[in-house]
């Protein structure tokens, strides 16, 4: 078996082999803090999405800032993060097959595990699954809220589903899940088209109230919304997610959070002055969102991402470049480049404090 060199804490963070997945803890730390505070201050609670980080590690310093628990995708994100001792999770996607209902409720008898539903028959069979390996397992009805995924469209179809799902043994109907991403990137129109979404997630809200059935969570909310989200009164928890990285796709958007993991590459040739390789490529860097972005480095632009190279093309202030220096790109999106890496290198100052493997990582099932 090949055993992989992973360097010690203390290491340089130049002397990291790449390419390596970088973490500025310091400006991840106060992305944490900072959206705690917003949300707080909002009236809501933290509950931050991981299926960006897919890693207990940043779910548990995320807890430790006051988050009363996470969101992951998928029941093999959820395993991952109870394994490493996370133990109040909300799955947000629809969790549909016999056999990923069965591991959803083996996992609710060791940990708080809620999941969301936009369909009566699949309630059901966690209902009886839940039966079935005595577990207790959290239902929010899923809400369409204007993003046009998942989800029942507010009003009689909520209700109706809410009323069913508060019926069924092994359930405990906790209330209404509704998330706007669509409104990302919208500049001005962000605040009305949250607060548009919103309305329709609020008289959801009032009509199962109105049924007699108590609505003790309401789950909303996204990078791009948290602070307007979490005003509304009827919201009680927000999801957001990429607001602890920040990528290419958020840096413009003009939040509050700065950008805090990089792809740390080296330059493997320097074939003519105004050309430079780095050792990067797709199965290194996500690019479903556009190219990466060169990183304190004027007079560099990544111009081709193939396999395993990546090119830049320099002006001439960047052409000091030479074999084996190491250049940051920011990932258009965090997401799918965690989930091409084995670990996070996390860095304070410039120095490896810690390594940490991406425990979630390939765990789409
Ligand atoms: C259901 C759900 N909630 C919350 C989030 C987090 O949104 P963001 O990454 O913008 O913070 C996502 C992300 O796609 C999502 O799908």
């Amino acid at each position: 078996m090949v055993v992989e060199f992973l360097p010690p804490p203390g290491t340089p963070v130049e002397m990291i082999d790449t390419p390596a997945m970088i973490v500025d803890l310091d400006v991840a730390e106060a992305n944490i803090r900072d959206i705690q505070r917003v949300v707080s201050s909002g009236g809501a609670a933290m509950r931050p999405h991981t299926k960006t980080t897919k890693s207990p590690y940043w779910a548990l310093k995320q807890i430790d800032a006051g988050a009363v628990g996470v969101c992951c995708a998928k029941v093999g994100e959820a395993e991952v993060l109870v394994e490493g001792g996370v133990s109040d999770i909300l799955i947000t996607s629809e969790i549909i097959s016999a056999s990923k209902i069965a591991r959803l409720a083996a996992l609710a008898r060791n940990a708080d595990i809620k999941v969301v539903v936009d369909d009566a028959d699949n309630a059901r069979d966690i209902s009886a699954a839940a039966i079935a390996s005595k577990s207790q397992i959290g239902v929010l009805v899923d809400v369409n809220i204007r993003i046009d995924r998942c989800g029942v469209e507010p009003g009689e179809p909520t209700t109706t589903l809410a009323k069913i799902v508060d019926g069924l043994p092994g359930l405990n109907f906790e209330g209404l899940n509704g998330y706007e991403g669509h409104v990302f990137g919208l500049g001005d129109e962000r605040i009305p088209e949250t607060l548009e979404a919103l309305e329709k997630l609020q008289f959801a809200v009032a009509e199962v109230k109105a049924a007699g059935l108590p609505v003790g969570t309401v789950s909303a909310g996204g990078t791009s919304t948290h602070d307007i989200t979490s005003k509304v009164p009827e919201v009680t928890e927000i999801q957001a997610g990429s607001y602890i990285f920040m990528d290419g796709q958020y840096v413009d958007q003009e939040l509050a959070f700065g950008p805090a993991l990089t792809i740390m590459t080296q330059v493997i040739s320097r074939p003519v002055a105004d050309r430079a390789i780095l050792d990067v490529g797709l199965k290194s860097i996500a690019n479903d969102y556009g190219p990466p972005r060169v990183m304190g480095l004027d007079g560099a632009e990544f111009t081709k991402l193939s396999e395993e190279h990546g090119t830049l093309a320099l002006e001439e202030s960047a052409q000091g470049l030479v074999h084996g220096d190491v250049v940051h790109l920011l990932p258009s999106h965090a997401g799918t480049t965690i989930n091409i890496h084995d670990y996070y290198f996390c860095v304070r100052n410039g120095i490896l404090e810690d390594v940490v493997e991406v425990a979630g990582r390939g765990k789409f099932r």
